[in-house]
């Protein structure tokens, strides 16, 4: 990887647009900080950053925020930036090294803190409006750098190589280990809800470590989860460690199955296989809340409803559902999109 100074030095000045879009994740939560796969698509709605390189610092205002990111380079703690929202700006510009800024404007059409990944958007745009020209994996663990050190959650990479790497009418199958993409085509008769709960997700930062710390501590009994043996994780000891490492080892293999059925168009299947990682989101790994239950109940009661779950980090926040056409649920119909990309502008 070239320092922030070389970096510095190539970039080219004069004014950019860097558009990064948001994403959902049809199924495999809470596998990506434990290697496992995920099955993840970009979706239409996105962040788009407009600015002029130049300067020391990061000038950004935004249509939905009423206080301009202000952030002086270099940045050294970026967890300390404020308001609140500039703190992933910071997390960016501290990953990179950044010495040469940005003035200029954010807008976005994704729901803020909705469950949609509003903040690795806002980071993978400002990391392509700052000059990050790497490779989309490389701009995505940097990324994910970022929003850990902006926020102090060790979440894993998945939302922000699903806007890095995403590819239109595709979901991608990662592996969180290697970071092999398989891009799977959603079929045309399939559509995608979000809909959120209503609750924010309260609590997520720290029950998201706890849950981390969970199965780390499981995996040094048992070794990797995503392919411990089943017998040996049903040997673990203390129940909680046992359930945590229960989850994360089912729904890798239902990510993998429910691609594979992706893949030949076996929306049913697909759908199934969202209803049991629902239920293991809920039993194993008590990241779902009453109202998510009930929405998910709720909405695989409807004629031409396949499957739904939560997604996403759970505590709160939003459900995906699969979903016949003509079907018409109160949420975002997502469909699935290209990467983050930059261009120049003058
Ligand atoms: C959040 C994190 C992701 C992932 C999900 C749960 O969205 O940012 O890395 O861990 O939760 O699957």
């Amino acid at each position: 990887m070239t320092s922030g100074a070389e970096r510095d030095r190539a970039i080219e000045l004069g004014r950019w647009r860097a558009h990064a879009p948001g994403r959902v994740n049809l199924i495999g939560d809470h596998t990506d900080y434990m290697g496992g796969p995920v099955l993840p698509m970009a979706v239409q709605l996105g962040t788009t950053i407009v600015a002029t390189r130049g300067e020391d610092r990061i000038e950004l205002t935004s249509a939905d925020e009423d206080d301009v990111a202000l952030v002086p380079l270099p940045v050294t703690d970026a967890s300390a930036a404020r308001p609140p929202w500039a703190r992933y700006v910071a997390g960016v510009a501290q990953v990179l090294g950044s010495t040469v800024g940005l003035r200029g404007r954010v807008g976005t059409t994704l729901p803020i803190g909705a469950g949609l990944s509003s903040s690795a958007a806002l980071e993978v745009a400002t990391a392509l409006a700052l000059g990050d020209d790497g490779a989309p994996r490389d701009v995505a663990r940097r990324c994910q750098h970022a929003e850990q050190l902006a926020t102090g959650v060790p979440c894993g990479v998945m939302d922000q190589f699903a806007s890095c790497a995403g590819r239109a009418g595709h979901a991608m199958l990662l592996d969180c280990d290697t970071l092999d993409v398989r891009h799977v085509r959603v079929p045309q008769d399939a559509r995608v809800w979000v809909i959120h709960s209503g609750a924010p997700r309260s609590l997520a930062g720290s029950a998201y470590a706890r849950r981390r710390a969970e199965c780390e501590r499981a995996t040094r009994t048992v070794g990797p989860l995503p392919t411990a043996e089943p017998a040996r994780i049903e040997a673990i000891v203390d129940p909680v460690e046992r359930a945590r490492a229960r989850h994360v080892h089912s729904e890798s293999a239902r990510v993998r199955r429910a691609a594979d059925a992706l893949e030949h168009g076996d929306l049913e299947l697909v759908g199934r296989y969202m209803r049991e990682s629902h239920r293991s989101l809920r039993e194993d790994f008590e990241v779902s809340t009453p109202r998510l239950d009930e929405l998910v109940d709720h909405l695989c009661g409807i004629d031409g409803v396949l499957g739904a779950r939560l997604t996403g980090a759970g505590f709160g926040g939003c459900v995906v559902a699969l979903a016949r056409p003509g079907v018409e649920l109160e949420g975002w119909h997502v469909v699935p999109s290209d990467g983050a990309r930059v261009e120049r502008v003058d």
